[in-house]
């Protein structure tokens, strides 16, 4: 390497160090960025209702309490303020059979939903969708 590429790889990672804390802020709104929409606290977009309708079809509440407020297994408005996306979906799918929570990868409609699963719990959790029945925005 000679010495001109050699200051231009050095110039190249200084650029990079400065323009870090902007490629930082990115994800960090991405990740803000609501996965629902919600009106009322029972108006949801359709993505989110079908959501809801899986929770319901699922049965969850029978261990997590109807208004994910926990009871055998845990509080799902804590839990979706602390597991991101990927954990959420490794939970639900793959389960923790010892634990007591099944694995749902071989229902056909989680694995359709499971986008629409944590928006809809992600909604509980922030406290902006209200528990009980849900209804489109619009409909
Ligand atoms: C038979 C009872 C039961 C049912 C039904 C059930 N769960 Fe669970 N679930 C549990 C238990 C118990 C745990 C805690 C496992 C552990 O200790 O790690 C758990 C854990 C979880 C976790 C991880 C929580 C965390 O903080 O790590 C998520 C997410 C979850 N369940 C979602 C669901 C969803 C969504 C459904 C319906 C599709 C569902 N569960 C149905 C019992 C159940």
């Amino acid at each position: 390497m000679n010495r001109l590429t050699k200051n231009a790889g050095i110039a190249a990672a200084c650029w990079a160090l400065l323009a870090l804390p902007g490629l930082l802020a990115t994800p960090a709104v991405a990740a803000d960025a609501a996965p629902y929409k919600v009106v009322d606290g029972n108006k949801v977009d359709a993505q989110t209702l079908s959501g809801w309708k899986t929770w319901r079809a699922m049965a969850c509440e029978r261990c997590h309490g109807a208004a994910q407020e926990g009871m055998v297994g845990p509080s799902l408005v804590n839990s979706l303020k602390v597991l991101n996306k990927d954990e959420f979906k490794a939970a639900v799918l793959k389960g923790r059979i010892e634990k007591g929570m099944p694995n749902f990868d071989t229902s056909k409609m989680v694995n359709e939903n499971i986008d629409s699963l944590y928006a809809y719990l992600k909604g509980r959790s922030d406290g902006a969708i209200e528990p009980g029945r849900l209804q489109e925005i619009g409909k």
